[in-house]
């Protein structure tokens, strides 16, 4: 069976203190209520929280993530931190085509192809993020839309590195907006995903490969989008804020 993720995209929030003290009460919490962890936990917080973090989750089931990197390891790119460095911190995962950096950041499919090869080249796992928009949802786009980000943003790599990748399936219109997709559109769309893995790595990656789902999972929504069978886990933003509702998510993961 897939081990899942429950994934906390903290984006532009929290200063240090906060920050600290959210990852402490998610570390103990996770340590005294959960004995069997069936997840992967892991916070993505802001860059200038990783090294803090990193610190105080030392010896728990708790991992790190990052937002976002560069596609060099190193050199004259102000502003930007890379792979390496982010491997240096203890980083485990790194979020790649979050659908903000694809709208404000302008990132298009071909720059993130070369962020997914530089992250899975430092020996890290990128966390390929897909998702349509409202707009092309209603013209019955979403499908093409999620295929063509995946040929052309994930689909260049080897079978060995694939299998080293995660995919968050985030219909744009479900962030942050307080709409979840309806779980038969979620398990639709995962298994549409799916499909696609296969068509092109075969069964054995297709099976292998973890799909999260993203766009307003709470408490009360996670236990039946978990339960799908093509679903493996969250990328959860809002609700990742607040220790209760994010313990209360990955407690929601089947067992
Ligand atoms: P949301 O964000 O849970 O606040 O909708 C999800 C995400 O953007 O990853």
């Amino acid at each position: 069976m897939r081990k899942h993720i429950i994934a906390g995209n903290w984006k532009m929030n929290l200063n240090l203190n906060e920050g600290y003290s959210l990852a402490s009460e998610i570390k103990g919490m996770v340590i005294d209520e959960i004995t069997n962890l069936n997840a992967e936990v892991v916070l993505f917080p802001p860059f200038i929280h990783l090294a803090g973090i990193k610190k105080l989750i030392e010896g728990s089931a708790v991992m790190l993530g990052a937002q976002n990197c560069h596609y060099k390891d190193s050199g004259a790119f102000t502003g930007e931190i890379s792979p390496k460095m982010l491997k240096e911190l203890g980083v485990k995962y790194v979020l790649v085509g979050h659908s903000e950096r694809r709208q404000y950041n302008f990132e298009n499919n071909q720059i993130l192809a070369m962020k997914v090869s530089a992250v899975l080249s430092n020996n890290l796992h990128p966390v390929y993020c897909i998702g349509e928009t409202l707009n092309e949802r209603e013209n019955k786009n979403e499908f093409i839309v999620n295929q063509t980000q995946l040929n052309e943003g994930l689909f260049h790599l080897l079978p060995s590195q694939i299998k080293e990748t995660v995919i968050a399936y985030e219909p744009v219109w479900a962030i942050g907006t307080g709409i979840t997709a309806s779980v038969a559109q979620a398990a639709e769309m995962h298994n549409f995903i799916r499909k696609l893995v296969e068509e092109k790595y075969g069964t054995q990656v297709a099976d292998e490969i973890r799909i999260l789902y993203g766009g307003s999972m709470k408490p009360d929504n996670a236990a039946q989008l978990l339960s799908c069978n093509d679903i493996d886990g969250g990328l959860i933003g809002g609700a990742s804020l607040e220790s209760r509702s994010f313990v209360n998510i990955v407690k929601a993961v089947k067992s």
